[in-house]
């Protein structure tokens, strides 16, 4: 299939390009750069040895994106792009909900207007908010605490009414857990352009001795160690699931919604213990308050990804230390340098 991957040249989307690619499906991506890097496409041609056209742009411009749809004659579209930080989008809601609802509007029309009715959307676990209990399966009630999960709520329910409004359309929704690591090759990997607010890019860059220490943030809640425990997804897992995503969106009507997760939660001492195991590398921490707006455990139910995808969750929390370590290793400056 050809397939438009939008946001395909950030951390997520440049993973999810690889095994596009590897798969056989030819990728175009269309990217705004605004938190990732032209340099992470190259890498991904570098590992799978295909040119991987780039629209550099704004998802949200109907101009720019039907130029894109003009181009190339796309069977689906796979929708990344957009702002994805949570602090952030709690300081600036306006630009948040402008940003993520009017890409997700404007990719839509696109495609409709150019015949693309396939879409597999990237929502979050945010949308389950503080979940009443845990594993977490897809029914389970949604609410967010956040202008970036609101985003993906309402992104959500702007795809089931369309697909409601227009049965030719086919929408399958990825409600991502917490991804972690890199590719085996070192090349493409998580690359926050400011001091990390995500835990394991933050470890990472504590044991590269970017940062001098990590804050673990509280060790009172009702969890076995009291530390937040999390379900952290091994990013080529979460790519591999798009795959599935998009062999699985070829067919059928309707939407259909999928925790991608492992189904296992870790703690924030597990993860620290996992990665200094895994690289031979300590990790100075401390424990201070709890963070605004944590909960304290969060893990998927994945198993309808697992009957009706055919996809599971195959790495370790230790493989994906490994694989973040060689990473940061090979480029302490990430794509800038
Ligand atoms: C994980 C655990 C923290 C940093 C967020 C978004 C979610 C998704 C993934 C987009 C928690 C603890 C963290 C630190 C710490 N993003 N922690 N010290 O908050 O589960 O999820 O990222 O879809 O939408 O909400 O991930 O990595 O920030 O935190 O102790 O310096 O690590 O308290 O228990 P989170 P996280």
């Amino acid at each position: 299939m050809r397939i438009l991957l939008t946001g395909g040249a950030g951390y997520i989307g440049s993973h999810t390009a690889v095994e596009l690619v590897a798969a056989g499906h030819e990728v175009v991506v269309a990217d705004n750069l605004v938190n990732s890097h032209v340099e992470a496409v190259r890498r991904v041609e570098r590992i799978t040895g295909t040119r991987v056209p780039l629209h550099v742009g704004d998802c949200a411009d109907p101009g720019f994106m039907g130029k894109v749809f003009a181009e190339h004659s796309f069977d689906a579209v796979v929708h990344l792009a957009g702002l994805k930080a949570v602090g952030e989008s709690v300081a600036q809601p306006l630009r948040y909900y402008r940003n993520n609802l009017d890409v997700l509007l404007t990719v839509c029309e696109t495609a409709h207007a150019h015949g693309v009715t396939r879409l597999v959307f990237s929502s979050s676990a945010t949308v389950y908010g503080d979940p009443a209990a845990v594993p977490i399966p897809e029914g389970a009630p949604l609410s967010v605490t956040n202008p970036y999960g609101a985003t993906k709520l309402f992104g959500e329910r702007i795809l089931t009414d369309l697909v409601a409004a227009s049965p030719e359309w086919r929408v399958l929704v990825l409600r991502y857990f917490n991804p972690i690591g890199a590719h085996e090759s070192g090349l493409i990997g998580e690359d926050p352009a400011e001091v990390p607010n995500n835990l394991f890019p933050y470890i990472t860059q504590v044991a590269a001795g970017r940062l001098p220490r990590l804050d673990v943030y509280g060790d009172d809640y009702d969890t076995p160690d009291g530390t937040g425990v999390r379900d952290y997804l091994h990013v080529v897992d979460l790519a591999r699931g798009h795959l599935a995503a998009v062999e699985r969106v070829a067919e059928g009507t309707g939407v259909a919604v999928y925790n991608l997760g492992t189904g296992v939660g870790t703690s924030v001492f597990e993860a620290i213990a996992a990665f200094e195991r895994a690289t031979g590398r300590k990790v100075p921490h401390r424990v201070v308050g709890r963070r605004p707006g944590d909960i304290a455990s969060c893990y998927a139910d994945p198993s309808a990804a697992n009957a009706e995808l055919g996809w599971a969750a195959t790495r370790t929390v230790e493989q994906a230390c490994a694989d973040a370590w060689r990473w940061q290793s090979a480029n302490p400056d990430g794509y800038r340098g």
